[in-house]
């Protein structure tokens, strides 16, 4: 049967982007109803980022987030994705400790969660050596350099990656090294645009951009900045695309007001008897009903 929303998006699709365009579309998501209202508005790809552990779950970074937290969510995202091509983002220590481990945990995205793909952080040479492993596997990889925020502990603290020279050449090897790992996509995350620019023009795979500037293949936010959902810090790359927290409180607060004042629920709002049933019931008033014993 044809899909109502379009072609579904597959990785050879967003391969062919690169040359032709138009450029790919990405945002997180971590539910059923958000990823419904992004699929049903044509977004390509939809990550479950680890974002999740601080927008949905409160953790102050992306460090304590399970395996099973990120399934739970990915297998929520996959039932409302018809067209997008869903990523499942490998949280910290998924693929930390051997390349056994890597591709079980990266099988848990397709065979559990019913993703397409899995993201992983950092280009190391072992790293690479596990993209490989889990492009072997049948595990389509998207890889992700530059600001690498499972990495905070290291950093102190979030921070524009590549501008000094040497961080900027290795942020453009490390891209390159991807690719050549077998990487399909690679995000570029906080990087200056003259880096973005080198490594899109290098790289034969689509470069996907967060705080990278207009040059990559295509661009991803958090849906709760873009949506401002989220409260607090936010980095400067983030256009607020709706105020969320303003319209949820307002509505909030409304309610509160409306229960505490008695305006809610309303005749509207409230079920009622067919008239001959609620006569019977005010004649039966006081009776016990048929069966039941007076207490
Ligand atoms: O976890 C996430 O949402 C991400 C994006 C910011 C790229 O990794």
């Amino acid at each position: 049967m044809e899909n109502p929303r379009g072609d579904k998006i597959t990785i050879p699709l967003l391969l062919a982007r690169k040359a032709s365009g138009p450029k790919i579309v990405c945002l997180t998501a971590y539910d059923y109803p958000t990823a419904k209202i992004l699929d049903e508005a044509g977004v390509d790809l939809i990550l479950v980022g680890d974002s999740l552990g601080m927008v949905v779950l409160g953790y102050a970074n992306t460090v304590p987030v399970t395996m099973d937290e990120m399934i739970h969510h990915t297998r929520a995202v996959s039932r409302a994705a018809q067209r997008a091509l869903v990523v499942g983002d490998m949280p910290y220590f998924s693929f930390h400790l051997s390349a056994d481990e890597t591709i079980r945990n990266a099988s848990r995205f397709l065979k559990e969660g019913g993703a397409a793909a899995v993201k992983i952080e950092g280009a190391s040479q072992k790293r690479l050596k596990l993209v490989e492993a889990m492009v072997e596997a049948e595990i389509p990889v998207m890889g992700h350099v530059g600001l690498t925020p499972q990495s905070i502990h290291h950093l102190g603290r979030y921070r524009v990656k590549g501008t000094g020279a040497e961080e900027g050449r290795r942020i453009v090897a490390d891209a390159a090294n991807l690719e050549k790992a077998g990487a399909f996509a690679v995000v570029l995350e906080s990087v200056p645009v003259e880096i973005a620019e080198a490594v899109t023009r290098t790289l034969k795979v689509p470069t996907i951009g967060i705080g990278a500037g207009p040059v990559c293949d295509g661009q991803v936010l958090v849906f709760h900045d873009m949506m401002g959902y989220s409260t607090g810090y936010m980095p400067k790359f983030v256009r607020k695309y709706a105020d969320l927290h303003e319209v949820m409180s307002g509505a909030v607060e409304a309610y509160s007001r409306d229960v505490r004042e008695g305006r809610f629920p309303d005749d509207a709002t409230s079920y009622h008897l067919k008239p001959d049933v609620a006569a019977e019931v005010a004649r039966s008033k006081g009776r016990s009903p048929k069966g039941s014993t007076k207490r």
